[in-house]
C-alpha cells in the first residue's frame, strides 16, 4: 500500500516548528515594545541643589545649551555644567553674587566662604537610561536631531522636567519614521525652531552646499511643495544618508 500522505507532509512537524519559532519572537517582541515602561518617568521633577533656572539662561540671557552641556556634540554622554561655569557669571562682585540660591556655589568655589567645602554641586540626574541600552548623544545631535525631541522646550522651563518618555518605544518610533525629525546642523540648540520658518532659497542653499549640486535644481524639483518638517527632514535623510538602526543589537550591545 503506497504512503497515503504526500512527500511534503514530511517536513510539516520542521514547518510547524519555525513557524511556531518566528510567531513567538514576534509575540515577545510586540510585547516588549508594549510593555517598555512608556510614561512612568515623563513628569519627574526633582529639587536641585540651586533653583537653577533653564528660562533666565537658555531664555532671557539666550545662551546656547552647549555653552553649559559642552560635551553633547562630542561624546556620547551631555555633561551638567561644572560650578566654574557658573562662577564665570556669579563670582565675587558678578552678577547676583550675593543671592542666597547661589549659597551651594559659593560653598564649591569660594575659597573665603566660612562654608567653603570646595565639593561639586551635586545635581540630581534626571534623564537615564538603563545599563542595558546604549545611547549616544553626539550621534543624533550631528545628524540633525534637536535636543527638543528628547527633552522637550527646557528653555521654557524654570525647574527641568522629564518631558519625554524615553522608552525603547520613544526611540523606534522616531528611528521608524525619522523624516520628521531632522533639521540642519546649525538648529539643533534652538528649541523654537519651527521647518516653515526657513528661507527657501537657504535651505536649497544649504542642501547644494551639502551634496554638492546645483540649488536651483534642488529647488526646481521642490517647487510646487511647502517646505514643512517632513519635506525638510526627507531632503535631510536622502543628502546625509540618514539610517537609524532597528535591529536590538545597535541599541542593546
Ligand atoms: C548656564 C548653563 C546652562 C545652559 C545655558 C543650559 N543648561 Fe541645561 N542644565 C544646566 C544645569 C546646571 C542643569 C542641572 C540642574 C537642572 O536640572 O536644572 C541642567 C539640566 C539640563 C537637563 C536635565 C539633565 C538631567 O539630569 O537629565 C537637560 C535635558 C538640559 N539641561 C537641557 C538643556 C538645553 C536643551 C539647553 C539649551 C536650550 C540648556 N540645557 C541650556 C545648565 C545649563
Ligand atoms: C553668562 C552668564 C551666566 C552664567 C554662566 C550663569 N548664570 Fe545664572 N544668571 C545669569 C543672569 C544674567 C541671571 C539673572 C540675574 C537677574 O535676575 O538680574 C542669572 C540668575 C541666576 C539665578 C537666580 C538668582 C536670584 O537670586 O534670582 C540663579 C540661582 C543662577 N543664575 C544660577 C546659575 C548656575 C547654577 C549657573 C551654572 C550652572 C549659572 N547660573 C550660570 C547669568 C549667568
Ligand atoms: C535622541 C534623544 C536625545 C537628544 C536629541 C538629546 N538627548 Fe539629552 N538625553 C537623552 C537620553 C536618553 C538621556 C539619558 C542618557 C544617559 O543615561 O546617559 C539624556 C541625558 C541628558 C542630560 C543629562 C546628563 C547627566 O548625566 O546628567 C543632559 C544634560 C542632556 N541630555 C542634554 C541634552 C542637550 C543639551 C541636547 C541637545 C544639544 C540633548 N540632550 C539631546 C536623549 C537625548
Ligand atoms: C527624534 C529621533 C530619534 C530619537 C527619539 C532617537 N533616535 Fe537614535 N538615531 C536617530 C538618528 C537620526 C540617528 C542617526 C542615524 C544615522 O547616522 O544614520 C540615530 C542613531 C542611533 C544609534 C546608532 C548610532 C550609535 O550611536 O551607534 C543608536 C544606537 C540609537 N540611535 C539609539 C537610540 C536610543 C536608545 C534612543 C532612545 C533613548 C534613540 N536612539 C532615540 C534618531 C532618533
Ligand atoms: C533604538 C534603540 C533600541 C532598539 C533598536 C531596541 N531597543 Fe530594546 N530598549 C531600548 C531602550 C532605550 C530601553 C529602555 C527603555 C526604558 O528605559 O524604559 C529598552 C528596553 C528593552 C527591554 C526591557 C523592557 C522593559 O520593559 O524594561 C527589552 C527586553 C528590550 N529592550 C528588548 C529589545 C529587543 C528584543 C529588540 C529587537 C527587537 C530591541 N530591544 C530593540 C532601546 C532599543
Amino acid at each position: 500500500m503506497g504512503n497515503p500522505f504526500p512527500r511534503w507532509t514530511n517536513w510539516l512537524p520542521v514547518q510547524i516548528v519555525i513557524c511556531l519559532g518566528a510567531l513567538g519572537t514576534v509575540v515577545t517582541a510586540w510585547v516588549w515594545y508594549t510593555w517598555t515602561p512608556k510614561y512612568t518617568r515623563v513628569g519627574y521633577q526633582p529639587n536641585q541643589p540651586i533653583p537653577f533656572d533653564h528660562t533666565i539662561h537658555a531664555g532671557q540671557v539666550g545662551m546656547d545649551c552647549r555653552y553649559c552641556h559642552s560635551f553633547v556634540e562630542n561624546s556620547a554622554h551631555s555633561n551638567v555644567p561644572n560650578a566654574q561655569v557658573c562662577w564665570n557669571c556669579h563670582g565675587p562682585g558678578k552678577v547676583k553674587s550675593d543671592s542666597p540660591k547661589l549659597e551651594p556655589l559659593r560653598q564649591a568655589m569660594d575659597t573665603s566662604n566660612s562654608n567653603y567645602t570646595g565639593a561639586p554641586i551635586r545635581w540630581v540626574q534626571i534623564h537615564e537610561t538603563p545599563d542595558y541600552a546604549y545611547f549616544n548623544h553626539s550621534a543624533h545631535v550631528n545628524r540633525g536631531v534637536s535636543c527638543v525631541e528628547c527633552h522637550g522646550k527646557v528653555n521654557e522651563m524654570p525647574v527641568v522636567y522629564h518631558a519625554k518618555p524615553l522608552s525603547m518605544g520613544f526611540c523606534l518610533d522616531c528611528h521608524r519614521n525619522v523624516e520628521s525629525h531632522l533639521r540642519p546642523l546649525d538648529e539643533i540648540t534652538n528649541l523654537d525652531w519651527e521647518a516653515h520658518d526657513l528661507d527657501k532659497d537657504q535651505f536649497y542653499a544649504y542642501l547644494a552646499e551639502k551634496t554638492g549640486k546645483p540649488a536651483d535644481d534642488l529647488k526646481e524639483a521642490d517647487k510646487n511643495k511647502e517646505l514643512n518638517a517632513r519635506l525638510v527632514g526627507a531632503r535631510l535623510k536622502e543628502m546625509m544618508n540618514v539610517n537609524p538602526p532597528q535591529d536590538c543589537a545597535a541599541c542593546h550591545r
